[in-house]
């Protein structure tokens, strides 16, 4: 759409009191959250940005479906409109809900993994993705493009597929052996960047040929389209309805944490397309893990909810903001010298602090510690997506060095307005000006699993 007045397309009847705290504040509540953001109280906290996960804004629309939930165990009128929808999105004939995007993981991913040495292959796996993969008794590859790694390097879609390499590892660990081949789209990991279409038909036409099931993982399926209709002229009279089609079209099973561009603040998706033995077994595996196949988790107020929210994440105006807003503070950082992952992608600014604070070695967790000073700059809190979140070797339990040191600033849906993004730039910019000041960190506590959650860290002097 052709429209240079990009405000936000909605007006706001509800609001949530935020609370800037001092300075002195800060720094004690830092100190006690074991500086750890995750361990904040998000009362203590000016303006979050740690994910763009169950965040967002429900319209007036959702709000009212809400109170129209059915809450039957089985059978529930609203599990049954929410099927309609999702039908109507994907085209696909098997809807299952889950409570939220690794409830569906659970369930559906070990139904795919038949004997020891298997393999899933992704151009990124999400963290939860992996976990499950592993949990299932398979391995995890990534599959990215090299470009990912180039943070400053301008790639319209950056997510995509290295073909040639998913060519080879087929050749090399057999067919047979691969589980699925996941299309994450938008690729969280690597930046919330876009697959292009192209791309997709791609990994497809390989799948088919090599009979390997094409999984979507589509959290942020309805913001990659908006990238399809900009950057790739085919499809740039296409409507995002009709892009998201054509990319279900390509593949078998669709997943989804629907905490994104569901709209919702829960919820999950497990949707096929056609194999009617898979969708008899998820049902089966569904009800001791998640609940009942015609509510997977969910209160019926939730599926009403969800039914709502996915049809409005499609429309282009609210597309338009919101990758807008991405942009905006993106551009605003450019600006002022800080290095980004460039372009910006759908639901995040992601600064790469191994760029910015060359001082700090990965051990001592450099983007930890810029996420932290700019939460002690104006209350803002990011989260770390680097060393400090990969953790350790298995075998030899050394620290592992992560490719990319990332800060994220995860943009919920509909809630901060630009003058919020403003403060969040004037933050980390000030955070970049003093840089070479910036110090370390190292543990006081170190959990054995999934350490980022609930470590301890102090500062090195
Ligand atoms: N897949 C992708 C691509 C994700 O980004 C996430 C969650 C999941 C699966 C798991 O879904 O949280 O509903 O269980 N991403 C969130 C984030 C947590 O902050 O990026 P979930």
């Amino acid at each position: 759409m052709d429209n240079k007045y990009v405000a936000p397309p909605y007006r706001i009847k509800m609001v949530e009191p935020i609370r800037m705290t001092s300075r002195e504040e800060r720094e004690e509540l830092l100190k006690q959250a074991g500086y750890n953001p995750f361990s904040l109280r998000s009362e203590d906290v000016y303006i979050d940005l740690l994910t763009d996960s169950g965040t967002g804004a429900m319209s007036h629309f959702q709000w009212a479906a809400l109170m129209q939930g059915d809450e039957a165990y089985a059978g529930s009128r609203s599990f049954y409109k929410l099927e309609r929808v999702v039908k109507e999105i994907t085209g696909y004939q098997y809807v299952i809900p889950a409570h939220q995007g690794r409830g569906a993981e659970q369930v559906l991913l070990p139904q795919l993994v038949h004997h020891d040495d298997m393999y899933f292959i992704s151009n990124m796996h999400f963290d939860t993705t992996r976990a499950h993969v592993e949990m299932a008794g398979a391995r995890a590859i990534d599959c990215n493009i090299d470009a990912v790694l180039d943070t400053e390097t301008y790639h319209p879609f950056k997510g995509n597929f290295d073909v040639d390499r998913l060519v080879m590892l087929i050749k090399k660990k057999g067919a047979k052996n691969i589980a699925g081949i996941i299309m994450t789209i938008t690729n969280n990991s690597a930046g919330g960047q876009p697959v292009s279409m192209d791309n997709m038909k791609r990994v497809a036409t390989i799948a088919k040929e090599s009979n390997i099931p094409l999984l979507i993982d589509g959290a942020r399926y309805a913001e990659n389209a908006y990238f399809v209709q900009q950057r790739e002229l085919e499809y740039k009279d296409k409507t995002i309805q009709e892009i998201v089609f054509e990319a279900f079209q390509l593949a078998d099973i669709f997943l989804m944490s629907s905490k994104k561009d569901g709209l919702s603040n829960i919820g999950g998706l497990i949707v096929i397309k056609d194999n009617e033995d898979l969708y008899n077994k998820c049902r089966t595996y569904i009800v001791p893990m998640e609940g009942f196949p015609t509510y997977g988790g969910l209160a019926g107020r939730d599926m009403e909810v969800l039914s709502v929210g996915l049809l409005e994440a499609l429309e282009t105006d609210y597309l338009q903001h919101r990758l807008d807003q991405v942009r905006y503070l993106g551009d605003r950082l450019r600006e002022a010298g800080v290095p980004i992952q460039y372009p910006t992608g759908g639901h995040a600014v992601f600064v790469d602090c191994k760029k910015m604070v060359p001082q700090i070695p990965y051990h001592q967790f450099p983007a930890q510690a810029v996420c932290n000073e700019v939460y002690l700059e104006a209350g803002v809190r990011p989260v770390e997506i680097g060393s400090f979140l990969l953790g350790r070797d298995p075998d030899t339990h050394e620290n592992l060095e992560s490719p990319l040191e990332l800060m994220r600033l995860t943009i919920p849906r509909r809630t901060y307005t630009y003058r919020h993004l403003d403060v969040v730039a004037d933050a980390v910019i000030a955070v970049y000006n003093r840089r070479h000041s910036l110090k370390g960190l190292t543990f006081d506590y170190e959990p054995p699993v999934l350490r980022h959650f609930t470590a301890r860290l102090k500062p090195i002097k």
